[in-house]
């Protein structure tokens, strides 16, 4: 049977305060709406259609699934006028689930249970008891009672002070018979509190019609929690966190505090992988068995491998080109890699040190406040303080080629291009403008000179 998924995202979102439309605003670093789509796109439907209207081009710039439709929203006259816009593009046979663009943790299972419970025929509602159920629409039942028939949904702007009493709420989700929708959407009036059309007076019609009204529940209060304010999307982010963290938790990874992680995107981890606070990951992060990583890093697009440790304040940005850490190295603390940087086994990466676009073979060590761009550097080399690759003319970026086992002094400039031959030293200080021979010592410095005589200024009388 066709399913297919209706996501409202045209609200204005005005407490949200904010000139980005609110379904753009991310949690765990993804759009609010994008997360619906991806638990509707989990749900393999026939088609999700996106409603959009404030902030629609940039809404629809921004998210993206395969067979994603959008149909626009102008102006905004309800929930019911909006599933109206969809209405033609439904299938007539099938069911129609109903998500809300701005209501991101609803899981896939809670939804594949709401169209379970439609099963084509009924009218299932999603709905959950609140102790504060202020500003919900409530789920009116036959007599009152928590099993009673579903009669209708009554908005808390037009409910009686008796009705507001109702701690059973809808949470803005159901599924209906897609045929049936197409029906009651047309009987819609806009005669209420709010002078709205309504989605949810098809309740009250569907009872009348004889199709029964069925509720399911979600897991947990957080898969309905809507976004409307900065302090609701600060606090979904922490329960989101939660989640995710809960879930490494369970496959073993040691967080030092579940409650200052932040994972936006996907983290992999082997065994014994140990995590201190306050790091956040983002993009694609793998982590092999026993990495550890410090208090305070950034982690991004990269890949750590085996017993590699990486210190505290340390920033990894692979961006697009991914950050490659080899096993058992040694990173930090405060050191930066950026994209391309690809460190062998047992590297150490110190202190302000700084690798863009570098590969740096097995056991190679820059320690201390260095910079390595676009090089190439053998095994075991010992790159001293200070040093860095003058990779860029102004123009173009060239490479830097340091053989195996080269001891490069502290504060050198290597001017690529430029080779540094296997074994070779080059001298502290030194500007190294033409390629320096295997095995020998280069220094390009001048000469120190002591000035016989020379005595300071000093001040006239
Ligand atoms: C709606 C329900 C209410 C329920 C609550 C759950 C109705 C009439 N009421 O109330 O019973 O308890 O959700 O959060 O449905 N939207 C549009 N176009 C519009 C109006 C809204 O796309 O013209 C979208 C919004 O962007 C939002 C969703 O529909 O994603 C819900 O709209 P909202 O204004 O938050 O509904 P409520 O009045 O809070
Ligand atoms: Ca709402």
């Amino acid at each position: 049977m066709a399913l297919d998924v209706v996501i409202m995202a045209a609200g204005k979102g005005t407490r949200m305060k904010s000139n980005r439309p609110k379904v753009l605003h991310t949690l765990g670093g993804r759009a609010l709406l994008q997360h619906v789509v991806q638990t509707a796109t989990a749900l393999a439907a026939d088609r999700i259609v996106v409603i959009t209207g404030h902030g629609a081009a940039q809404v629809e710039a921004a998210v993206q699934a395969p067979g994603l439709q959008f149909v626009r929203q102008e102006p905004q006259l309800g929930t019911g006028h909006a599933v109206q816009q969809a209405a033609p593009a439904l299938s007539p046979e099938g069911t129609t689930l109903i998500l809300n663009g701005d209501v991101p943790l609803i899981a896939p299972e809670t939804a594949r249970a709401l169209v379970e419970a439609c099963g084509g025929q009924r009218l299932a509602l999603l709905t959950i008891a609140l102790d504060d159920p202020t500003g919900y629409g409530r789920i009116l039942r036959r007599g009152g009672a928590p099993d009673g028939d579903v009669l209708g949904i009554v908005e808390h702007k037009d409910a009686t002070p008796e009705q507001r009493g109702i701690r059973e709420i809808y949470t803005g989700m159901m599924a209906v018979p897609t045929a049936r929708l197409k029906q009651w959407l047309g009987r819609l009036r806009n005669d209420n509190a709010q002078g709205e059309y309504y989605l949810t007076d098809i309740v009250a019609m569907a009872v009348a019609d004889g199709v029964p009204v069925v509720a399911a529940h979600p897991r947990s209060e957080t898969e309905v929690l809507g976004v409307n304010s900065p302090s609701q999307l600060a606090d979904l982010e922490r329960r989101y966190q939660r989640q995710q963290a809960e879930r490494l938790m369970e496959a073993g990874v040691r967080l030092a505090d579940p409650a200052r992680f932040d994972l936006r995107g996907t983290l992999e981890c082997g065994m014994d992988v140990e995590i201190d606070v306050n790091c956040v990951f983002e993009g694609q992060v793998v982590l092999g068995d026993g990495v550890r990583i410090g208090a305070n890093c950034v982690i991004r697009n990269a890949r750590i491998a085996a017993g590699a440790v990486i210190h505290p304040y340390t920033h990894i940005d692979g961006e697009k080109l991914g950050v490659e850490v080899g096993e058992g190295a040694l990173v930090g603390p405060f050191a930066r890699l950026r994209p391309g940087a690809v460190l062998g086994a047992e590297v150490h990466i110190g202190n302000f040190v700084e690798v863009k676009n570098s590969t740096l073979a097995r056991g190679a060590k820059a320690n201390h406040l260095a910079y390595l761009g676009d090089a190439t550097v053998g095994e075991r080399v010992n790159y001293g303080a200070g040093s860095i690759t003058a990779n860029y003319d102004g123009a173009n970026k060239h490479r830097t080629v340091i053989g195996d086992d080269v001891h490069v002094g502290s504060n050198c400039v290597l001017i690529a291009p430029v080779t540094i031959g296997a074994g070779a030293t080059i001298g502290g200080g030194s500007t190294i403008s033409k390629d320096a021979p295997a095995g020998q010592l280069t220094v390009a410095r001048a000469r120190q000179v002591t000035v016989p005589g020379w005595t300071r200024p000093r001040k006239k009388a």
